[in-house]
């Protein structure tokens, strides 16, 4: 059975890298994993007055959460931290019916220098790490899917076109799925 996989894509860029990985990903490993890429672009901005009753979007965007058998969160770097469109969008899953608790995690990112969005795959740990969100985190050893010099490695098609960094994202999706089943 293919693993269902909610996305949280940090970038609402219409040329974004990381939004062509995270396309790249449903495509080429369609026949293991279901994956949904959630438009967290449309979510209003976290507000403790409404957590209990939430707007429509946001109620749909927590239940594919829960439903989903794990995330795959990929994402730029901004400012060395997440992108404030994902911190909101995990504010909202951290509230109440805290969706994310115990749910298998995995972390990606491309930016166009040579840091490959380390600094904020760091942060993005703490923040999952936390008593609301709870998620059981993919440990990190050489499993850390950070893309350097992005804008030279995808074509305008979205296609990844350097061989080690799509045998490596091979190997680490095979490792992530054998480690949620287990
Ligand atoms: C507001 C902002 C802040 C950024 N901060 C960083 C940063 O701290 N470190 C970094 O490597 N790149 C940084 N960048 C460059 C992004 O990594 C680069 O624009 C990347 O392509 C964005 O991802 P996307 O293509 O998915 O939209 C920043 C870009 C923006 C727009």
């Amino acid at each position: 059975m293919t693993l269902r996989l909610a996305t949280l894509v940090g970038s609402l860029r219409r040329d974004s890298l990381n939004m062509k990985l995270a396309r790249w990903m449903q495509a080429r490993y369609h026949d293991k994993l279901e994956m949904e890429i959630l438009p967290i672009g449309d979510l209003p901005f976290y507000n403790t007055d409404q957590e209990l009753d939430p707007p429509p979007v946001v109620r749909e965007f927590k239940r594919k959460v829960k439903d989903a058998d794990a995330v795959l969160i990929v994402t730029p770097e901004y400012n060395w931290s997440i992108p404030g469109v994902l911190k909101n969008a995990i504010d909202w899953l951290s509230r109440v019916e805290k969706v994310m608790n115990g749910k298998p995690a995995l972390i990606a990112g491309v930016s166009n220098g040579m840091m490959g969005t380390i600094r904020a795959q760091l942060h993005l740990r703490e923040v999952l790490a936390s008593p609301g969100v709870g998620a059981r985190l993919f440990p990190p050893g050489g499993n850390e899917i950070l893309i350097t010099f992005g804008d030279q490695k995808f074509d305008a098609a979205g296609q990844l076109n350097d061989e080690a960094t799509v045998a490596f994202i091979d190997g680490v999706i095979d490792k992530f799925i054998d480690w949620c089943r287990a």
